[in-house]
């Protein structure tokens, strides 16, 4: 068989090895040639694509952030109007299979060609865990464990201090980092964009810490967090960016503004932004982004097309493209509230 694989969207710690287990899948267990297309959707459109063999180089892939196909956002629009363009670069190059590795964008596109009748496969990335139908995406646990690290650090400055540190961490749509990291760092605080905010609520907190004679308040935010629309305190807009994705002008920042004005506390403000996803995947991302590898190539061999590859419990399953792609998998308000029992 001749198999396509693409890695679309924003890179992902967890990309490399998932392409190194279809290689090693589909190629070492059944003999096909794998074609990888570059820059996600962008080398389907343009015809520009390698051969990926089986063999050293590839095989050292297991352990490298970034994609070694690159990757690229495509507007949807131009995606949909690309689709034959798509078709025909697939048929040009005898591909019998398509392999799509990203998020809800890449993934969205996978659906859209396997309505059209294309034989795809895709598998789920992203490090804000939104995409719906799997426990987990590959990428997550690596910028979890990046920005906890950074939180730990934040600590003890920010007691010696005697502040309060926002921590701004990556999910437009999902708090999932944010939570996490906010738990598992022990934050006093974390701001999800499931959950609009107020700022009066975050200054009482932050007064009451410190007159219990606590010595700082670290409060994380994801990027996506936003205030209550009564809240006195509104966000300048970020307005949209070319692929139809909201601009975000830095909320921690115009927050601890906000802070530093309402009740006089010194606020300093830390952005991750992409440190998060950057460097080598953690080896839970190995392990599952090479399981993923390896079921997505098994899919297309029993011929499982207009599928993904998805976490349930420790099994790995399939769920139909089309319903993964419905929604995003946002932070339930349970989570929310079992979380709320840690900050103050
Ligand atoms: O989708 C993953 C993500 O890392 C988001 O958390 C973040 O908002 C976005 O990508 C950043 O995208 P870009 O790399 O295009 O700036």
């Amino acid at each position: 068989m001749r198999i396509g694989v693409l890695t679309g969207g924003g890179d992902c710690p967890g990309l490399n090895a998932v392409i190194r287990a279809v290689v090693r899948t589909a190629n070492g267990r059944y003999g096909d040639a794998i074609v990888g297309f570059e820059d996600g959707w962008r080398g389907l459109l343009e015809n520009r694509k390698i051969p990926i063999h089986n063999d050293d180089r590839t095989d050292r892939l297991l352990t490298k952030g970034g994609t070694m196909l690159g990757t690229a956002r495509t507007n949807p629009d131009v995606l949909r109007a690309g689709l034959p363009r798509i078709q025909q670069t697939l048929d040009d190059n005898g591909i019998e299979a398509l392999i799509p590795i990203g998020g809800e964008g890449t993934l969205t596109a996978a659906s859209w060609l396997a309505d059209e009748g294309v034989p795809v496969v895709g598998v789920p990335k992203t490090i804000d865990n939104d995409i719906d139908c799997t426990d987990v995406t590959f990428g997550h646990d690596t910028a979890l464990s990046i920005a906890t690290e950074a939180i730990d650090r934040l600590h003890t400055t920010a007691e010696s201090h005697q502040r309060v540190m926002l921590v701004e961490v990556m999910g437009r749509h999902a708090g999932w980092i944010a939570l996490n990291s906010g738990i598992a760092a022990g934050a006093h605080l974390t701001l999800v964009p499931e959950e609009p905010f107020e700022v009066a609520q975050v200054c009482a907190m932050i007064k009451s810490r410190f007159q219990r004679g606590e010595k700082s308040f670290i409060c994380v935010v994801a990027e996506g967090a936003h205030p209550a629309p009564d809240s006195g305190f509104a966000l300048r807009e970020g307005g949209i960016d070319e692929f139809g994705h909201e601009r975000f002008t830095g909320v921690a920042q115009q927050l601890g503004s906000e802070i530093e004005r309402r009740i006089g506390k010194e606020v300093r403000t830390t952005v991750l932004g992409h440190i998060q996803r950057g460097g080598s995947p953690t080896p839970y991302d190995r392990i599952l982004a090479t399981r993923f590898g390896v079921h997505a190539a098994e899919a297309v061999h029993a011929g499982h097309f207009g599928q993904m590859v998805a976490l349930h419990g420790t099994t790995i399953g399939l769920v139909p493209l089309s319903e993964a792609t419905k929604q995003l998998k946002r932070v339930p308000p349970e989570r929310l509230s079992e979380a709320s029992a840690f900050f103050g």
